[in-house]
């Protein structure tokens, strides 16, 4: 389908990992690629709408319609996020931000120890998704992830809750060939209202449009 059908809405994505400064050379990180975020908002960018991605560290990058915010950390993800949330339609949550980031990261290079291990202090990271879902105005269609390591249909419909979110998008790491880096995702998607819809292992442009088609059948476009 070529259908324009998000013509004049404005779409808001955050995609891919954060990193979090130890010192100049390391970093706390996950394993995304930012891949199935950046499926979505080129589907989206496909079918007519304003496109802003906030992408963490990735080698990856949209089709060019689409407007890429890069950040570093999950300080500077929520910073950005808040800044441009309020002219949102939708947005989507597929980044994997770290939940801890070291309390304090040294402008050095930290020397090994000659002897000893070296102990980390980490502190809680800001949670994107429920900070902005505790300003969502009721015009606004907020969808998060679920990244689970069992079946994880509670905790998945937990977080919707907990995040104030209108949907959520569950992968599981049980799933062969779902989640980080991988070309395919197999996802289940939830709604507020009790609807849910299980897909097949596909492509994650696949899963893109199988995301972006759920949303169109609950919003006014
Ligand atoms: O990038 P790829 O390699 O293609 O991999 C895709 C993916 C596996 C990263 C993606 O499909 C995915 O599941 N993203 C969410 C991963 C995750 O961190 O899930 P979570 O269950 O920990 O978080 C729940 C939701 O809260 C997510 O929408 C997440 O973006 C959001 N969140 C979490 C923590 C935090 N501090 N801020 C957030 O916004």
């Amino acid at each position: 389908s070529t259908e324009q059908d998000y013509q004049g809405k404005h779409v808001l994505l955050t995609a891919g990992p954060t990193h979090e400064p130890i010192d100049p050379v390391r970093f706390i990180g996950n394993h995304s690629t930012g891949k199935m975020g950046i499926a979505l908002a080129n589907e989206f960018a496909r079918r007519g709408a304003e496109v802003t991605l906030i992408l963490g560290p990735s080698s990856l990058r949209p089709r060019e319609e689409v407007k890429v915010l890069p950040v570093m950390t999950a300080e500077e993800m929520l910073r950005v996020a808040e800044d441009n949330i309020g002219e949102a339609d939708i947005a989507i949550f597929a980044a994997a931000v770290a939940d801890y980031r070291p309390l304090h990261s040294s402008d050095e290079k930290l020397k090994r120890e000659e002897k000893g291990d070296l102990q980390l202090e980490l502190v809680r990271n800001p949670d994107i998704a429920a900070t902005l879902g505790s300003w969502k105005r009721p015009n606004q269609y907020f969808v998060g992830f679920a990244l689970e390591s069992n079946a994880g249909f509670e905790e998945a419909k937990r977080k919707m809750a907990q995040k104030n979110l209108n949907a959520i998008v569950l992968n599981s790491l049980l799933d062969k060939g779902a989640g980080f880096s991988y070309e395919t995702n197999k996802v289940t998607l939830f709604d507020r209202e009790g609807g849910i819809e299980a897909y097949e292992l596909k492509s994650k442009e696949a899963v893109a449009r199988d995301i972006v088609d759920f949303i169109a059948r609950r919003i006014a476009l």
